[in-house]
């Protein structure tokens, strides 16, 4: 498109998920709140596996945000240890299932061997193509799109890119999503209606659905569901109807 986004070719959705709700999931039971994190990772694993059947080839899952720094010590360390459980324990099912992964936010704060063990999926699965997971750990859009104008910026003062030829795409072509076309569908799971600096970018035109279920409970069906959803609504990206 004109402003340098670029939607998904049919059959190949790009879905983006705020995975919501495992704290209160957690709380209900009487259990600490890592105990939902927890379950909320093994639903990862659903969703992903879901995909292909579902027509969605990208998929991108916020799992902590720039903000989320603000929670306890004990549940940042034990969200950081889950991440690092999670890609030691999946790797080898990801990459037999097709699974190519990535990761966008930035690892400037991340703990070095984690972004050591990032770094490694990232390469392990780069020849997959069946489903694309991109995971966002310490990303905030806010953040990315501040990146994003530094590392431009760099190129102007270097002489390698005109300010009058800045637009819309070349601001793009910056972002941790480059490669990515934008998402269709944004899913908050846990009935919040709130972005939280989720892809602010990438979602100009991205349809969002809204739904109660907590996140440990939103099962390949929900996801289908919303998947149902989505299919009848009238995407018109600026234009008048067709
Ligand atoms: C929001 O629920 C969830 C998070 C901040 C973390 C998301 C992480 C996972 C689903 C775990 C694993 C992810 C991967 C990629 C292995 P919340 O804690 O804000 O819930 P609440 O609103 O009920 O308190």
């Amino acid at each position: 498109m004109a402003d340098g986004t670029v939607p998904a070719a049919a059959g190949d959705m790009h879905v983006a998920i705020i995975m919501d709700g495992n704290g209160r999931w957690a709380q209900r039971r009487g259990r600490p709140r890592l105990f939902g994190h927890q379950a909320g990772a093994r639903r990862v694993r659903d969703i992903v596996e879901a995909c292909p059947d579902l027509g969605v080839r990208y998929l991108t899952i916020f799992a902590f945000s720039t903000e989320n720094w603000k929670r306890t010590q004990t549940e940042v360390s034990g969200l950081m240890s889950l991440f690092r459980r999670y890609i030691r324990n999946e790797a080898a099912r990801l990459l037999r299932k097709g699974v190519r992964v990535r990761f966008i936010g930035d690892r400037v704060r991340l703990d070095p061997k984690l972004v050591e063990m990032m770094d490694e999926l990232e390469a392990m699965t780069s020849g997959n193509d069946t489903v694309h997971l991109t995971i966002a750990l310490n990303y905030g859009g806010r953040d990315e799109v501040a990146r994003a104008t530094q590392r431009l910026a760099r190129e102007v003062a270097a002489g390698r890119l005109a300010p009058d030829a800045v637009d819309a795409e070349t601001l793009a072509g910056f972002l941790d999503t480059h490669v990515l076309p934008d998402p269709d569908l944004v899913i908050r799971t846990s009935g919040e209606a709130r972005i939280s600096n989720f892809l602010l970018w990438q979602s100009a035109y991205a349809e969002y659905d809204f739904v109660d279920t907590l996140w440990p409970d939103f099962t390949p069906e929900d996801f289908a569901r919303c998947l149902s959803r989505f299919s009848k609504r009238d995407r018109r990206f600026g234009a008048v109807a067709g």
